[in-house]
């Protein structure tokens, strides 16, 4: 274990103090006030739209709406709007595709004043018939484009429905909302006619093209700082309307303006985890050998955008079976378009996978274990490579181990503690383990501090705390002489915070600069006359000292190393990326949720008594963060399982649930005896580091997990999520 590996959170004082700035944040002299109105249909056109009482309020200094927007540039292009990174594009025309669709831009010079003069616009609309409900769209679904979303059979396609034993079973995932606890929010200005953002997202850069793409200027010239945010969980994956909207407003009155959504509009606004429909098929010998699998999921999309993600992949490569066949289609429903939720599609996919593994093994009256056992993978046989490294088998095993797995009984109900059903269940998960093209810049100041640049941004992960480790192992700088500098841009380009892959593609070019950095320092070193005849191989660099290997009596600084040289800093600016040996490799992390319930079979009231959360993620740069990420997400699967739930009024097209009182997350109460478990070793070809994503294989598996032991408490086999007391009863 490096002295490293448990640091503090370097941004955790600012943030609980409250000196970390978020988008809205920052002090912006003569900043002003924008929201946005919302459509109150689903689907049709604006006859007409009342401003006038809005725009004569006080303070008002601008409504803006399709009738007098000027429009962005890039609205004018033909082109498909999805490449805009927000697809709806705002205010373009007088048609409506869901309902609280933004129809109207208020600016005022306060927030009060802002706040009453939208609620003067009325607009009066020609209703289409609308329909919001998946189930009744999905005659209109369809294959979407791209290679990942592709049919796929490996050997017979439906053989299961041969399979000497077989089950068939259909998963119901509702749609689900990220919920950040910080709202979106942007101050956008306008500076010698470029953007400047201060805004809520989980990629700088992609901000820049998106709003390049939108405004028709050059990337470069569009200025990003998303430095501190309070969760994300996807939802800053896109550029959304609301920060075009703070653009345009504030063109249009050459002042800054703020913009935060509310949290109704979070619903709505800001995409969400699609409901999805998934069909199972699985067969197996009586041994317990798989022998055909079948799944097919059909999700949401919106009507604007071909919304995908990869909800049946996990099932190409997550078993040994040779005949193996996926189908994921898509269809449209009259409300907003979805986005990447924590461990998207793996997270939707595991819930059908899973327990139709649980099933098939009640059906054998296996141990739902031995059978995975059985039918542990190992080789990739979907891409047919060898994994990078997979150390699954002993997540099982340690999760056995600390759940009390020997106290299961394969008979449902056959447990109890006083009036509580006891089940205990597991599910597993996986998500791929990429890297991505990331450049960093070390510099070594006069001062004797290290700074850390690259733009990419922290959602909560622990970003800068994982670059300070890396960054302190490799150069032997002490943790608390290391700056992070990130969230901007005008920094070495760092990549979106998404898929799992910010320590991997950013530790890895901190890796890099870092090594690129001390050989700098040493090399200085040896023209130094202290280090008179000593070669670069003779000398170390620890602490901010340079000193002889065979006698470290003689030393400086390496601050006094720059002095002496007239330097300001040494600087060293690395863009990494994976090795072309990697790519001979499938790179997975893999995850294993183990829960104990009790179920109360009278009330139906289900008790989480204790979860164990276990993870093949390489090398653990950090284990607090990493433990941080693994509850956390655990956490996430536990409210996908148990509360969350989008309810939509169908007959108008309307998220009802649009609250915190009626849109239930886990709160502490909600969660028992949490633990994690981490293999911890290095994966030998993912990165220098050797470690493997973390992020979204953290909540992939809970949800069976649960459902799986809310069966083997009670009998009952709950294939729609979440699992609430009704549908126990
Ligand atoms: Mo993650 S859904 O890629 O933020």
């Amino acid at each position: 274990m490096s002295k490293t590996s448990n640091l503090n959170r370097v941004d955790g004082r600012a943030k609980v103090t409250g000196t970390a700035t978020y988008s809205a944040e920052y002090k912006t002299p003569g900043v002003t006030y924008a929201c946005l109105v919302g459509s109150t249909i689903a689907k049709g056109r604006i006859k007409s739209i009342d401003t006038k009482k809005a725009e004569w309020a006080p303070g008002v200094l601008a409504v803006i709406t399709h009738l007098n927007v000027q429009k962005p540039a890039g609205y004018l292009k033909d082109k498909n709007p999805t490449n805009l990174g927000q697809p709806l594009q705002i205010l373009k025309d007088d048609t409506v595709k869901f309902y609280d669709q933004p129809i109207a831009i208020v600016v005022a010079d306060t927030f009060e004043r802002m706040r009453y003069a939208a609620g003067l616009i009325k607009a009066e609309y020609i209703k289409e018939a609308h329909e919001t409900d998946l189930n009744k769209v999905l005659p209109k679904a369809k294959m979407p484009g791209g290679d990942r979303s592709k049919d796929y059979v490996r050997g017979v396609e439906n053989a299961y429905k041969n399979g000497e034993i077989n089950i068939e079973a259909e998963y119901v995932m509702p749609a689900d909302v990220h919920n950040p606890m910080e709202l979106a929010n942007i101050i956008a200005k306008w500076e010698n006619d470029k953007p400047v953002l201060y805004t809520k997202s989980q990629g700088v850069e992609g901000t820049r093209r998106s709003i390049g793409d939108v405004f028709g200027v050059n990337p470069e010239d569009v200025t990003v700082h998303s430095e501190y945010l309070g969760g994300a969980f996807g939802m800053g994956l896109h550029t959304w309307p609301y920060e075009v909207a703070a653009l345009i407003a504030s063109k249009k009155i050459a002042k800054p303006v703020k913009l935060v959504l509310h949290r109704e509009q979070m619903f709505t606004n800001v995409g969400f985890r699609p409901m999805t429909l998934q069909k199972m098929g699985l067969s197996a010998t009586k041994e317990g050998k798989l022998t055909g699998l079948t799944h097919e999921a059909t999700a949401q999309t919106s009507t604007y955008e071909d919304f995908t993600e990869a909800t049946v992949n996990m099932s190409r490569f997550m078993y040994d079976c040779a005949n193996v066949n996926t189908k994921y289609r898509i269809a449209p429903t009259d409300f907003g378009t979805p986005v990447w939720m924590r461990g998207p599609g793996e997270a939707t996919g595991s819930f059908a996978l899973e327990c139709a593994m649980d099933e098939m093994a009640h059906k054998l009256s296996m141990d739902p274990i031995e059978f995975r056992k059985r039918n542990h993978a190992e080789t990739d046989q979907e891409q047919n490579k060898p994994w990078s490294s997979k150390h699954l088998l002993e997540c099982y095993e340690a999760g056995m181990e600390r759940i009390g797995w020997k106290n299961r009984k394969n008979t449902p109900g056959s447990v109890k503690e006083g009036d509580w059903l006891v089940g205990y269940g597991m599910g597993t998960g996986t998500f791929g383990s990429s890297r991505s093209k990331t450049a960093v810049r070390a510099k070594l100041l006069i001062d004797g501090t290290m700074v850390l640049q690259c733009s990419v941004n922290d959602m909560g992960p622990g970003t800068a705390t994982m670059m300070t480790a890396i960054g302190a192992d490799v150069t032997g700088m002490p943790a608390d002489k290391i700056i992070i500098d990130m969230g901007s841009s005008g920094l070495p380009k760092g990549p979106t915070q998404g898929g799992s892959a910010t320590t991997s593609s950013v530790g890895s070019a901190v890796y890099d600069s870092c090594t690129v950095l001390t050989g700098k320092i040493l090399d200085l070193a040896t023209k130094d006359p202290l280090f008179k005849k000593l070669k670069i191989e003779d000398l170390q660099f620890a602490d901010g000292v340079v000193s002889s290997r065979k006698k470290s009596s003689v030393n400086t600084t390496a601050a006094a190393l720059l002095s002496k040289n007239n330097m300001q800093e040494l600087v060293a600016e690395v863009e990494s990326k994976g090795s072309d040996e990697a790519k001979k490799y499938s790179f997975y992390s893999f995850s294993v949720h183990f829960v104990k319930v009790l179920v109360n079979p009278n009330l139906g009231k289900i008790k989480l008594a204790h979860i164990v959360s276990c993870a093949d993620v390489g090398t653990i740069v950090n284990e607090k963060t990493a433990a941080g990420q693994m509850t956390g997400g655990a956490v996430g699967g536990i409210g996908m399982a148990l509360m969350e739930d989008l309810a939509i009024d169908h007959r108008y097209g309307r998220a009802i649930n649009n609250n915190f009182a009626d849109y239930h997350v886990p709160v502490n109460a909600d969660i028992p005896n949490q633990e994690v478990f981490f293999v911890n070793k290095k994966d030998p070809y993912s990165n220098p580091m050797g470690s493997k994503g973390l992020g979204e294989t953290s909540l992939v598996g809970m949800a069976p997990a649960i459902a799986n032991a809310v069966f083997n408490a009670t009998g009952k086999r709950i294939r729609e999520l979440p699992i609430t007391l009704d549908k126990i009863l």
